[in-house]
């Protein structure tokens, strides 16, 4: 047996990464991960999730100071905003938790290879000066910005979702290419601090891969909060003169043009996986037709020893997905089962109600209920209705679940409420458990939260809520 200098090399770390290797040298593996990155935590702690959140949160503070919403509970306040300061704790988010990776690497004795790694053959890979070889190597470069074809990124007047974390001033007039996560939650950060917020939308409707009733009712409450749509809608062109983008826009089908003016466009069509330098060529390994690694349920790729996880291989990319594979791949390495129930991953858009879905949607429910001879129930319940969200001034939004009519098991569980992320939780768990929604409906919910919509939803699956 070839003597390797460890016996798992991962690259990239992200959460899939990172995770992969506190996972493996707990299981008692010789550990090492290359980073190419000064700091560790991939794009999530860097420049994804975590400063996202942390400019959604603070933002959050000062919308609700400045709509009137802490006024209606009785606190008068007229916001200023600091915008260094906002920046600041965002950077000590993100300082403190990649440090925390550095620390957590340390404590499980994971050594970090700084550079970008690139493959010289299956079991070798290239950082640096250095040359590195290891029994098993694990693939989780990432995923980075898609680019829009003649729009070129300058990170001052057009920026992506790195740039748009990092503005020195509040834009007048902020366009978004692309109604997707990114696009309405940073499109969001800056509506509430007080820029003009325009999207622009390919498809007909925001949020694709979302429940369609979820789709239309966020619509609703963002154009409610300000921010203005235009849907069917394709950006032509680009052009910058000075600090001023002129958009040139139209209808998806073709149609006639017409300009919109704006002092900052926000260009977030999606994200493409990073292979470009690995030289996957020299490890035996192609992409699809998508540039993603293909892997079995097992994360091995089609090379024997070489593994693939997160925004890199297909599947949602979401941090989250890309943690539950580091872990799995991990112990599938060390000869343990390790398991991810893709059916079960749950999605959550930041903004204020959060959105948040697990499961089939109803249409997706619907049609493969159709061709199986099968039916669906639906139950939905306004958080209107929930007391605790009226209280709170939170009526906005609604829980459903799809459940097969036969069996009653939950297919699908989808929110918008202001915990929506953190009430999905319960709907994953009882999907991976096999709840039917009678078992959610016979739960008991603490009393007042808003979970209680959760249970209600249930009830009303088979048409039994209270308090509608
Ligand atoms: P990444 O986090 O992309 O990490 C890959 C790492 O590999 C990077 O650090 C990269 O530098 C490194 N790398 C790449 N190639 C090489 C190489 N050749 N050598 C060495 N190192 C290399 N997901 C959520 O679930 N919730 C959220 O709230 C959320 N918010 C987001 C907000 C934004 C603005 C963005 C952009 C993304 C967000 N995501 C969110 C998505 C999430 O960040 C990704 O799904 C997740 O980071 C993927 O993890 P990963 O480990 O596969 O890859
Ligand atoms: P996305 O795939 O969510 O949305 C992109 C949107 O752009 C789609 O609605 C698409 O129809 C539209 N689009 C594509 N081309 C267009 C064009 N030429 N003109 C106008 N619209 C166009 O991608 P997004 O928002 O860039 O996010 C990338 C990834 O990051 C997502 O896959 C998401 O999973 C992840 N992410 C997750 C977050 C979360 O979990 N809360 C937060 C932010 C990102």
């Amino acid at each position: 047996m070839a003597d390797y200098d460890y016996d798992v090399l991962i690259i990239g770390s992200g959460p899939g990464g990172y995770v992969a290797a506190i996972r493996a040298a707990q299981l008692g593996l010789r550990t090492a991960c290359v980073e190419s990155r000064e700091t560790l935590g991939g794009t999530c702690l860097n420049v994804g999730c975590i400063p996202s959140k942390a400019l959604l949160h603070a933002s959050e503070y000062f919308d609700a100071a400045a709509n009137g919403t802490m006024a209606k509970m009785g606190i008068k306040v007229t916001p200023e905003l600091d915008l260094l300061q906002m920046h600041a704790q965002r950077i000590d988010a993100i300082n403190q938790l990649t440090g925390g990776i550095a620390f957590l690497f340390k404590k499980n004795k994971v050594t970090w290879l700084k550079g970008r790694g690139a493959f010289v053959d299956a079991h070798t890979v290239q950082v640096g000066e250095q040359t590195v070889t290891a029994k098993d190597i694990v693939i989780a470069t990432g995923s980075s910005v898609t680019p829009l074809p003649g729009v070129t990124v300058d990170q001052k007047v057009v920026v992506d979702s790195t740039g748009a974390l990092e503005l020195d001033k509040v834009p007048e007039h902020m366009v978004v290419i692309g109604g997707g996560v990114i696009g309405l939650e940073l499109g969001s950060v800056w509506r509430r601090l007080g820029a003009k917020v325009t999207c622009v939308e390919y498809l007909d409707q925001i949020l694709p891969g979302f429940d369609g009733d979820i789709r239309k009712e966020s619509n609703k409450i963002f154009k409610k909060q300000g921010i203005a749509f235009k849907l069917s809608t394709k950006v032509t062109g680009v052009t910058v003169n000075g600090d001023k983008a002129t958009l040139t826009v139209e209808p998806s089908a073709g149609g006639p043009a017409e300009t919109i003016e704006a002092d900052c466009v926000l260009v977030s069509i999606g994200r493409r996986p990073n292979t470009d330098g690995l030289a996957l060529e020299k490890a035996g390994l192609t992409v699809n037709a998508r540039g993603q690694i293909d892997t079995d349920h097992r994360f091995q790729t089609t090379v024997p020893g070489v593994w693939a996880i997160g925004d890199v291989i297909p599947g949602p990319m979401l941090a989250h997905k890309a943690e539950d594979e580091g872990i799995a791949v991990a112990e599938n390495i060390a000869g343990q089962t390790g398991i991810v129930n893709h059916a079960v991953i749950p999605s959550v858009v930041y903004t204020w109600p959060e959105i948040a879905g697990v499961g089939l949607t109803e249409e997706v429910a619907r049609e493969q209920a159709t061709k199986n001879g099968g039916e669906i129930k639906v139950g939905k319940f306004p958080m209107a209705g929930n007391s605790r969200a009226k209280t709170n001034h939170e009526p906005d939004g609604f829980v459903k679940i799809i459940a097969d009519a036969k069996s009653d098991r939950v297919l699908g569980v989808w929110a918008i409420a202001v915990p929506a992320g953190t009430m999905i939780a319960e709907a994953a768990l009882g999907m991976e458990m096999g709840a039917t929604s009678e078992d959610i409906a016979y739960t008991c919910h603490a009393h007042p939260t808003h979970s209680e919509a959760i249970k209600e939803a249930a009830m009303a699956v088979r048409g039994k809520a209270i308090h509608v």
